[in-house]
């Protein structure tokens, strides 16, 4: 209770408590500055996002063939889960209470031309209360980026009405190196366009990338690797900068997603090293 000496203290002002956490968003409004807490956690600053929305492109991809049984488990480790709204709705327990990177755009599969993208309709997002929206951005892909530019700019247009947050993904074109430059200028465009968060991967010399981008980067995990080294690039992205990751197949892939996804959280909230967070997936697994 605030005692009189503090009631006399300066009381035609409002002590600010605090500085906000989020990188590039402090002039935000209170919607999204409430949104984006949920997602990055705002004693460490970072987020560990569980990505499984691999199906709306790839099918059944290995790891996802039962959402109910492979990621549900996963659900009270992830700081966000980013998914399609048909597993949303059919698959995620509406009581899990974690908040819900939405992926908002949908378009072609694996069979035919990957990000001939369109964006759903902003009310799905609303009624989903979805804390974050994801956009696929396809740059240095001649047929796509700018349909998937503009799909970013539709998509932020109508999510800062709501105090939605926007998540940028970018995607890697066919004809591009997957390098510092490419990486900085996909993120930065993203940025430009009105993302709030920028997803991309892990690469040579990424502390510029993250300089560049105004707001968070996290990382995708990318094609599974052995779970040591997929540590080790959370460890370096953390330590160049990366707010956090957006991590798929090198968790439901692992050979223990549960002790995978708490080892990850550990490098990522608690700065444990690639050996300690491998160390803990092991003693988690039982010695697999
Ligand atoms: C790609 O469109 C998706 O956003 C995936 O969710 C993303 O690539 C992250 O998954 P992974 O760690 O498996 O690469």
């Amino acid at each position: 209770m605030a005692s009189l000496s503090n009631l006399k203290e300066s009381p035609g002002k409002c002590v600010e408590n605090s500085v906000f956490h989020v990188k590039g968003a402090r002039s935000l409004s209170w919607g999204m500055k409430d949104r984006l807490s949920r997602i990055f956690n705002p004693r460490t600053g970072k987020t560990v996002m569980l990505a499984f929305d691999h199906g709306f492109i790839m099918g059944p991809t290995s790891g996802l063939e039962r959402i109910d049984l492979s990621i549900v488990p996963l659900i009270p480790y992830a700081d966000c889960l980013m998914c399609t709204r048909g597993i949303l709705r059919t698959t995620i327990p509406a009581n899990s209470t974690k908040p819900i990177c939405l992926r908002a755009d949908t378009g072609t599969s694996i069979l035919t031309d990957l990000n001939d993208n369109v964006p759903i309709d902003i009310e799905e997002a609303i009624r989903l209360n979805a804390s974050a929206l994801a956009v696929m951005v396809a740059i240095g892909d001649e047929a796509h980026e700018a349909r998937t530019v503009a799909n970013l700019s539709r998509i932020v247009d109508w999510a800062n009405r709501y105090d939605i947050p926007v998540l940028g993904v970018t995607s890697i074109g066919k004809q591009v190196a997957r390098d510092a430059r490419y990486f900085g200028l996909a993120s930065r465009i993203c940025a430009e366009n009105g993302a709030n968060i920028v997803k991309t991967f892990y690469c040579e010399g990424f502390e510029k990338v993250v300089a560049a981008c105004p707001v968070p980067v996290v990382i995708a995990g990318g094609k599974k690797l052995p779970e040591k080294e997929a540590l080790e690039i959370c460890y370096n992205a953390i330590n160049d900068g990366a707010a956090g990751v957006d991590m798929g197949r090198n968790v439901f892939q692992s050979s223990s997603p549960v002790a995978m996804i708490q080892a990850v959280h550990a490098v990522v909230h608690q700065g444990l090293t690639p050996k300690e967070g491998f160390e803990m997936f092991r003693e988690l697994a039982g010695g697999k």
